[in-house]
């Protein structure tokens, strides 16, 4: 991977200066404020006048693609300050040109992370917060969107050992989560998580929230490697940590300074059945037409839109399928006893990748 200071200092710094119309990807969207005041577009006046609006730095993780192009693109409407983070160079910088293209005001940043890696979400939060201090904004996140999302369809691990599923599902953007949340809480205005999860949760029956589990070794003695299950699973991992999540910051600060919101888009074209066989994927997406369920990523951002604008108090809750539609997700993932077990083997996981990689373990 290049060297990740380097990128976000010279050329996306560059291309933004430049407005080379030649694209990148979103990973964090952020209203910024410089100096205490609003650095943008939208007036204060608005915000005031317009609760619902969130209005400072935020978040959005992996927008090369799909959805998270989509809502990259439609936050930078909205005024947001975006800030995109993918793997590959080359596609957040053909997602900033598109976004662009279609909205020449729009403000963007990026940045390169891998979520498969701790030291490369590590790199991200440091060159994030030394980019805020640089360009002299407050240093805040005010929305974090957790986009990434695979269906493997091959068994495979990280170099830390985990299922590159699981890792990219859930773990990564755990690990994630945590390194923002200081940031996240330092903001001035109201800030939120969502998490983009899927309704396939619901077709998990038996969970399991054990350390072998969760980073995927159970599966490695499987003759076949349970793709869809593992997704379903890190889905359902995904809403027991954003519950959980949404319970702690509820103790901590009555006033819910702090929200989480779970996203589900519904069934949406997109990249995600990239290793699914072709023409799989093409039976499945004309089906999924025929019975009128398949989106577009521009209507199937919706969900995600709804929750990252809904209104500040708004937390713990299921947006599904646009319109501002709530709705309940599993009753399993409810049960706060298998979240809190969750959040337990996911922090031990995070404190030893941190000890691994001799990062900060305050968190
Ligand atoms: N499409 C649907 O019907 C549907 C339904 C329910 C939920 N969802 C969820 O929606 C989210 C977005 O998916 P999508 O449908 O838009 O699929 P997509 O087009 O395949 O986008 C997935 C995004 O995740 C990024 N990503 C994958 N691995 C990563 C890693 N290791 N580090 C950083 N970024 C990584 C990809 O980046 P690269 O471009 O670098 O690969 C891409 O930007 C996922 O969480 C998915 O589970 C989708």
């Amino acid at each position: 991977m290049a060297n990740l200071r380097e990128l976000c200092l010279m050329d996306f710094d560059e291309f933004n200066e430049n407005r080379v119309e030649k694209g990148l990807a979103v990973f964090m969207v952020n209203r910024v404020l410089e100096d205490g005041h609003l650095k943008h577009t939208t007036p204060m006046k608005e915000i005031l006048l317009a609760p619902q609006k969130l209005s400072c730095p935020f978040a959005l993780s992996p927008a090369t693609s799909g959805l998270g192009a989509a809502t990259a693109l439609a936050l930078s409407k909205h005024g947001f300050y975006v800030v995109l983070a993918g793997r590959s160079r080359h596609l957040l910088l053909k997602t900033m040109s598109e976004i662009k293209m279609q909205n020449e005001k729009a403000l963007l940043k990026a940045f390169q992370v891998d979520l498969l890696s701790i030291q490369s979400i590590l790199d991200f939060k440091n060159s994030l917060q030394l980019w805020l201090q640089d360009s002299k904004m407050h240093p805040s996140v005010q929305l974090l969107i957790n986009n990434a999302g695979i269906l493997a369809t091959s068994s495979r691990f990280t170099l830390e050992g985990y299922d590159q599923m699981m890792a990219t599902n859930y773990i990564g953007p755990f690990f994630l989560t945590q390194m923002l949340l200081p940031l996240l809480k330092n903001s001035p205005f109201p800030s939120r998580i969502v998490n983009v999860s899927s309704f396939t949760h619901r077709c998990v029956f038996d969970v399991q929230v054990d350390e072998d589990t969760v980073c995927g070794n159970c599966f490695r003695v499987l003759d076949q490697y349970p793709c869809s299950s593992i997704y379903e699973y890190s889905k359902l991992c995904l809403l027991l940590f954003s519950y959980e999540l949404h319970r702690k910051l509820s103790l901590e600060n009555g006033s819910h300074k702090l929200t989480v919101i779970v996203a589900d888009p519904g069934v949406v074209k997109t990249n995600i059945m990239r290793e699914v066989p072709t023409y799989l994927a093409r039976v499945a997406f004309t089906i999924l037409r025929l019975l009128r369920l398949l989106q577009l990523p521009k209507d199937g951002v919706n969900s995600i839109l709804d929750a990252a604008l809904a209104s500040p108090e708004t937390s713990g809750v299921y947006f599904f399928g646009g319109k501002g539609r709530m709705v309940k997700s599993s009753a399993r993932s409810y049960n706060t006893k298998l979240a809190e077990e969750l959040w337990e083997t996911s922090s031990n996981l995070f404190l030893k990748s941190q000890i691994a990689i001799g990062g900060e373990t305050s968190s």
